[in-house]
C-alpha cells in the first residue's frame, strides 16, 4: 500500500460493511457522528484511513474512496468482544458520559484494548509517509498516540476526542489511568469538544502524573503537548445544499402526507444509545398525551432510533424498554391508522434525512451527556426555509452554540413537557428569529472551520490546514 502525508486513524472506516435482506454484503456508510464530520473534510483531499469494518475475521481489501485510501485492521471475536464491546464501550463509554450507566472493569478487557492499540498504531506506521501527519481519533485510540511516537518519531501526531472527558472524579476510577494519560500525551496536540474537557485532561496530568499542566499545554519530558477545545461540525453546505434540492422537498411534504397531515410533527433521530435520552423524551411525551396537552390527530412524534452496539448488555436492555414503550404508548393512545409516535430502525441516506429535518416543526434532542450531538446541527442547516424549532438538551456539547434552541434539562420532566409545548406553540416570527441566528452561528463554524481551526493548531506552517479545507 502507497504511503501517505495524512493518515486518520479512526476505530470505523467511513463505510462499513451489512448484510442486505438477501444475505449480499453491501457497503455503506457507517454510523455515527465521527464518521459524518470527517468524511465531509476528506473526501476532496488524498489521504490514508485506518480503522475496522465492522466484520471479524481477516481484513479484506477495500477499494479507495475519491481520495481516501482505505487500511483495514482486522478483528478476531475476542478483539470484538473484549476491545470493542468490552473495554471501549462498557468502560470507557459509560464513564465518559457522566456514568449514567455503570461502567464495568475487566483485566482482559484492558489487555485487548493494549493488544488492538498496539495493531492500530503499527497499520498507521506503516503507511505514514516520512514526516506524516497522522490524525487519531477517540476514545478507541487513546494509547496510540504514544505507541506511534515510540515506533515514528519523525511523525506529526493529532488526537481529538469526540466524546466528553470526563472530569477527575469520574476519571480516577480507572484502573489503569496513568497509562491512559500517558498515551494521549504522546499527540502533539490532544483536542477536546468542549474547554471544561481541557481542564479536566489537564487536572489529571498534574494529579495522576505530577506534570506541570495548564488547560493550553502540559510538559513531558523535554517537549509540551498542547492542548485545546475545538467542537467539531457538519457539513452545512452540503445539508443546505440537499435540503435545497426539489425531490427532496416534495419528499418532505410526502413525508407529512403520509404522517396524516397534522398541524405538528416532532422528530428524534438517534443512534439507540442509553445516552441519548430517550426513555426521559417518551415519558415526557406519553404524560403531555395523558395530560391532553397534546391530541394524537394534531400532533404526530417521529423517532428514528438506528440500532447500535446491539450485544452489549445495557444496549439490549435499552432496546427492550424502549420498545415497549413505544407499544405502550401507542397501545393506549393511537388509533387505526394513527399512531401517537412512529418508531423506524432503519438507516436513511442523506437526502431521506434532510427530508425527514424539513418535514418536522421541532426536532427534540435529549441527550443525558453527549460529546457535541451533530444530530441538532444537520437539523438548523437542513431548515433553509429558516422555519423549524430545536429542543435540545443543555448536556450536549451543541447547546453552548445552538443557544437560541429551546434549552432543556432532560431529568426535569416537568421542565421538558413546558418545553416542547413551548416550542409547538413557538409563535412563527419567533422560530424565525431563533433559527435565522442559529443559522449565521454554524455557517460561521462548520466542518471546514473545525478542520482548519485543530489542523493550524497542530502544524503551525498552516500547509495542511490549506490543503484541507481549501
Ligand atoms: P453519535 O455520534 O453519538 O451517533 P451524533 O448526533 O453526533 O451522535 O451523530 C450521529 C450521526 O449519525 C449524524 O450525522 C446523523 O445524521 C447520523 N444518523 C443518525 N441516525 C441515522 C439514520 N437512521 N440513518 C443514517 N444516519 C443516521
Ligand atoms: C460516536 C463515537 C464514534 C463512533 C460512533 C458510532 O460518535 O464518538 O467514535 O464511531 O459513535 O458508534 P460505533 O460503536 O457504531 O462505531
Amino acid at each position: 500500500m502507497r504511503q501517505s502525508s495524512l493518515v486518520v486513524v479512526a476505530n470505523r472506516l467511513p463505510v462499513d460493511d451489512n448484510i442486505a435482506p438477501d444475505g449480499a454484503c453491501e457497503w455503506r456508510r457507517s454510523p455515527g457522528g465521527l464518521v459524518s464530520a470527517l468524511h465531509a473534510i476528506l473526501e476532496h483531499t488524498t489521504a490514508t484511513w485506518v480503522g475496522w469494518s465492522g466484520a471479524t475475521g481477516p481484513a479484506v481489501p477495500l477499494p479507495a474512496i475519491g481520495g481516501i485510501s482505505l487500511r483495514p485492521v482486522s478483528f478476531s471475536d475476542a478483539d470484538f468482544a473484549h476491545y470493542y464491546e468490552g473495554f471501549a464501550n462498557s468502560t470507557l463509554w459509560p464513564l465518559y458520559h457522566d456514568a449514567v450507566e455503570q461502567p464495568t472493569y475487566h483485566r482482559s478487557w484492558w489487555d485487548a484494548y493494549q493488544r488492538v492499540n498496539q495493531r492500530f498504531a503499527e497499520a498507521a506506521a506503516e503507511v505514514a509517509a516520512e514526516n506524516a501527519v497522522v490524525w487519531v481519533q477517540d476514545y478507541h485510540l487513546q494509547l496510540v498516540p504514544a505507541l506511534l511516537r515510540e515506533m515514528r518519531p519523525d511523525l506529526l501526531i493529532g488526537f481529538f476526542m469526540h466524546v466528553p472527558f470526563p472530569p477527575p472524579e469520574l476519571f480516577m476510577q480507572l484502573p489503569r489511568r496513568a497509562e491512559l494519560l500517558r498515551g494521549l500525551l504522546g499527540a502533539d496536540l490532544v483536542g477536546f469538544q468542549r474547554a471544561q474537557a481541557a481542564h479536566n485532561f489537564a487536572q489529571l496530568c498534574t494529579k495522576v502524573l505530577g506534570l506541570t499542566a495548564t488547560d493550553r499545554r502540559i510538559a513531558v519530558d523535554d517537549r509540551f503537548v498542547r492542548t485545546g477545545a475545538f467542537p467539531v461540525s457538519i457539513d452545512v453546505a452540503e445539508m443546505e445544499a440537499l435540503s435545497g434540492r426539489p425531490d427532496v422537498q416534495a419528499r418532505a411534504r410526502q413525508i407529512r402526507t403520509d404522517l396524516g397531515e397534522p398541524r405538528h410533527v416532532l422528530l428524534s433521530v438517534d443512534r439507540l444509545d442509553y445516552t441519548k435520552g430517550i426513555e426521559h423524551r417518551l415519558k415526557a411525551y406519553s404524560e403531555l398525551l395523558e395530560d391532553g396537552l397534546v391530541k394524537v390527530r394534531d400532533t404526530v412524534m417521529v423517532q428514528v432510533a438506528v440500532p447500535s452496539r446491539e450485544r452489549v448488555e445495557h444496549y439490549a436492555i435499552l432496546r427492550d424498554r424502549v420498545e415497549r414503550e413505544v407499544g405502550r404508548i401507542n397501545g393506549e393512545f393511537g388509533r387505526v391508522g394513527e399512531p401517537a409516535i412512529h418508531y423506524l430502525n432503519q438507516p436513511f441516506d442523506r437526502a431521506e434525512l434532510a427530508a425527514l429535518y424539513q418535514a418536522a416543526d421541532v426536532m427534540v434532542v435529549t441527550p443525558l451527556r453527549d460529546g457535541m450531538n451533530l444530530v441538532a446541527k444537520e437539523y438548523v442547516a437542513a431548515r433553509v426555509d429558516g422555519a423549524g424549532v430545536l429542543v435540545l438538551s443543555e448536556f450536549a456539547g451543541a447547546a453552548a452554540e445552538l443557544d437560541r434552541s429551546f434549552l432543556v434539562n432532560p431529568h426535569d420532566l416537568e421542565g421538558l413537557k413546558r418545553s416542547l409545548i413551548d416550542a409547538i406553540d413557538c409563535p412563527k416570527a419567533e422560530r424565525v428569529e431563533r433559527m435565522g441566528a442559529m443559522r449565521a452561528h454554524l455557517r460561521q463554524h462548520d466542518i471546514r472551520d473545525w478542520a482548519r481551526n485543530y489542523l493550524t493548531a497542530l502544524d503551525d506552517s498552516g500547509t495542511l490546514a490549506e490543503r484541507l479545507t481549501a
